[in-house]
């Protein structure tokens, strides 16, 4: 064997930008009480959500990703044709197959590398991160598009009101790029993904249908208060297997981006970790819990606003369906 010349070399993937869609139609506290027996006071009170915003007729999670990407992508400084690969986190995709991911790439212009999606509810995005940094530092692909994308308006029971209020539609992404030397606390890049999941949850939090069941897409099922129950535990062991792995602790961290599905679980779980309120990333008052979709939501609307520097420690966490679970610690 010729192995003169072959020299593996380390490699870290850093964040190059983000970007974020949200559909035009905004459903608020207000209106769904025309819906269901609900009122805003205990959507508030509950959750603090406000505000969602739902898909238009003919508007798909495809629609929602090209959008978000093609933001990301400017963001980034970019050109879509730099891009060789693209995961995309979506439990809404447009159809059973092919992968939504696939119409993305196509849409974009790119016919090299290589598109599919990940599906794990609301930890996909976590996911599909570790995923790009797992393929990016083996050398599978120089520089990704990773996207969180939902339509869960399509999977919601509008009759239901312990679900139908919860949820909306939207879209992020961010652009990865493998650039050379290993990840260090002294560089931007990823630092440390952490990824859990129990399969003795799945009747939690699940969709009652699928093809190979029902031949329907399903209508979401959840137990709240047992999801609830399991959440805050679940989001503090990942965080604080990331701050072993580094070396780090929550009083070096400079934002804290949790999933966006219920502010009482996400101050409950910065408290828990001693995280201080103001590096607290909340947007699910504006648009509900978006699964895929909501931490980069979040991370884009800090990143919007120009207060993330280059350098920052950032903490992404997501807890859903399965149970899955994971946390991926960054330099900006
Ligand atoms: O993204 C994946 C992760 N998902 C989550 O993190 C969701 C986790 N769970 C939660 O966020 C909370 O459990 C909920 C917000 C879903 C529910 O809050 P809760 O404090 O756990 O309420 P509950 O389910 O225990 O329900 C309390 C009461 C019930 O009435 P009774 O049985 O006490 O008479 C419900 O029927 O609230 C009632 N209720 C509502 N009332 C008005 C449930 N939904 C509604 C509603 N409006 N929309």
């Amino acid at each position: 064997m010729k192995t003169e010349g072959f020299k593996v070399k380390a490699l870290r993937s850093v964040f190059l930008g983000c970007g974020s869609y949200l559909p035009k139609k905004a459903l608020t506290n207000q209106q769904l009480t025309e819906m269901v027996d609900t009122s805003d006071e205990w959507i508030v009170q509950r959750t603090g959500i406000r505000n969602r915003h739902i898909a238009a007729e003919g508007e798909f999670t495809s629609h929602l990703a090209i959008n978000a990407a093609k933001a990301a992508l400017e963001n980034a400084g970019v050109d879509a044709q730099d891009i060789d690969l693209i995961v995309l986190a979506t439990s809404t995709p447009d159809n059973t197959f092919p992968a939504t991911a696939v119409d993305v790439q196509a849409a974009l212009g790119i016919n090299h590398g290589f598109a599919f999606d990940i599906q794990a509810v609301c930890s996909g995005f976590v996911y599909a991160v570790t995923t790009a940094d797992a393929y990016l530092r083996g050398g599978l692909a120089k520089r990704a598009l990773v996207i969180g994308a939902e339509t869960f308006s399509r999977i919601l029971d509008w009759e239901d009101r312990t679900t139908c209020v919860l949820f909306g539609d939207g879209a992020g992404a961010v652009v990865m790029e493998a650039q050379e030397g290993a990840p260090s606390l002294e560089e931007s890049g990823v630092l440390t993904c952490q990824l859990r999941s129990d399969g003795r949850h799945k009747d939690k939090l699940y969709v009652d249908g699928g093809p190979s069941t029902t031949q329907t897409a399903g209508y979401l099922r959840m137990q709240g208060r047992e999801v609830f129950k399991h959440a805050v535990g679940m989001v503090t062991d990942v965080i604080e297997a990331s701050f072993e792995a580094t070396g780090t602790t929550a009083d070096d961290l400079d934002w804290f981006v949790p999933h966006q599905a219920n502010q009482r679980i996400i101050d409950a779980s910065a408290k828990k970790l001693g995280i201080a309120p103001e590096k607290v990333v909340k947007t699910v008052s504006e648009h509900g819990n978006t699964s895929a979709a909501s931490i980069p939501l979040a991370l884009d609307s800090i990143v919007k606003s120009g207060d993330v520097k280059k350098g920052d420690l950032i903490m992404l966490e997501a807890m859903g369906g399965g149970f899955t679970w994971g946390s991926v610690l960054l330099k900006w």
